[in-house]
């Protein structure tokens, strides 16, 4: 089963994750966690020169397709053959966060942009995505609480940020395998909540 997640930076994604392959894992579950960008020599590389804040010169249309090659490599590289032998592979963001961040938030044009998410997945289709939904405040407050050290992307004002979230809720009414979740709940209902959802799914309730 291939799940992803998504959301605004500091919405607690990696809290999440870390809690499901711990219960899978107890479950007797195989289970291989990625982030994206990264997750192979090649992608981690691409990563490093997109997050880089000294690449200030970065034009959208080159952001996008770094994004798309790094993921590209992971699919064909971790994410299938994961998948064919049944493992749980969870992702700490796929190609939602290309729609919801160069899409939405930068303006690349939609339909373009989802026609290469298409070519660089291919049958790498999520079943099922988390949106973890925080208010933008929240994500103030972290960052402050975190005392976090910035990168490129993350430097952005807030209504880079509105329209970030913006993206997520189009697609999250778009696509079926989106879930919204409540992320002001405490990390223990998140989880929760999540597990409900892939239960459901196995269960074959949702499909
Ligand atoms: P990262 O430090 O991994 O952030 P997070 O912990 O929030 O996932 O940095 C990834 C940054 O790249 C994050 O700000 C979101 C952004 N991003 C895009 O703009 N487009 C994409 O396709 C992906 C995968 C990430």
């Amino acid at each position: 089963m291939f799940i992803t997640f998504e959301g605004l930076d500091f919405s607690g994604k990696s809290t999440q994750i870390f809690l499901l392959r711990e219960r899978l894992e107890k479950a007797g579950h195989k289970v291989v966690v990625i982030r994206e960008p990264g997750g192979t020599p090649i992608s981690e590389k691409v990563r490093n020169i997109l997050l880089d804040k000294k690449n200030q010169e970065m034009v959208f249309e080159t952001e996008l397709l770094l994004f798309s090659a790094s993921r590209a490599q992971l699919v064909r590289e971790v994410i299938l053959p994961h998948l064919k032998k049944n493992h749980f592979v969870l992702s700490d963001r796929f190609h939602d966060s290309s729609v919801a961040y160069q899409g939405f938030g930068r303006g690349v044009d939609i339909e373009t942009l989802m026609e290469i998410q298409r070519f660089a997945i291919g049958d790498a289709v999520p079943d099922l995505t988390f949106f973890i939904d925080i208010p933008l405040e929240m994500i103030e407050s972290r960052k402050i609480k975190h005392n976090a050290e910035l990168d490129r992307i993350e430097l952005m004002k807030s209504d880079f940020y509105i329209k970030v979230r913006e993206g997520y809720l189009f697609l999250a009414e778009k696509e079926k395998r989106f879930r919204v979740i409540d992320g002001t709940k405490s990390k223990e209902e998140v989880h929760k909540e999540i597990m409900k959802y892939i239960e459901m799914f196995e269960s074959g309730k949702e499909k």
